[in-house]
């Protein structure tokens, strides 16, 4: 793996490139537990969980539906507001599936919880929640994810799929933004 450089718009890096593959891979292996060889449903919550979900997946061999859900975003600010609604919701019928809801990052816990609780509504045979990182502290809701790959402070991150107005997603590592930069 190429020596890490800091991205010129990140203060300080929280999560390197091969903490996370190496993360994601144990989360894969806890995934083979749970389900055996056993078939699941993925919903992914875009535009977030793209890149997690996508690495997540190939650390299993079982049969995957892959679904996508995309919620209202936080546009350009790095504080959530109001409630959160479903822009885009399921395709696939998930009665009697076995689901996995994976999200990017829990934070106040709105998302996961409408979520959740939706997915909840349509009987599946089972619900389980896997998030890349989590900010215990700052939670409105009570709400816990089955699976989670760190746990962060509550400060503002970009990288890995997470994004400010829309940008940084595709930066490979989990960085905090220079607070000049949390400007729209
Ligand atoms: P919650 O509903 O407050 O738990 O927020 C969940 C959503 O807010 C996540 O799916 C992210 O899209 C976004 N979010 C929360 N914290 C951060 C962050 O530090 N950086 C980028 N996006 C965040
Ligand atoms: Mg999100």
């Amino acid at each position: 793996m190429p020596a890490p450089t800091l991205h010129p718009d990140l203060e300080s890096i929280l999560v390197t490139e091969a903490q996370i593959l190496n993360r994601v891979q144990e989360l894969g292996r806890r995934l083979k537990e749970i389900y055996g060889n056993e078939e699941f449903t993925v919903i992914s919550i875009m535009n977030g969980a793209i890149l997690f979900t996508a690495d997540l997946l190939r650390q299993v061999d079982n049969a995957i539906r892959l679904d996508c859900i995309r919620t209202t975003s936080y546009g350009s600010t790095t504080e959530s507001h109001g409630t959160p609604k479903v822009i885009h919701g399921l395709t696939l019928d998930v009665t009697g599936r076995h689901v996995l809801i994976v999200d990017d990052i829990l934070d106040t816990g709105k998302t996961l919880s409408l979520i959740a609780g939706m997915v909840r509504g349509m009987k599946p045979a089972s619900v389980r929640v896997c998030v890349l990182l989590d900010k215990k502290g700052r939670r409105q809701v009570p709400f816990e994810a089955d699976l989670v790959g760190f746990e962060i402070p509550d400060r503002f991150v970009v990288g890995y799929g997470l994004d400010f107005a829309e940008r940084y997603r595709n930066l490979p590592s989990i960085g905090v933004l220079k607070p000049e930069r949390q400007k729209a």
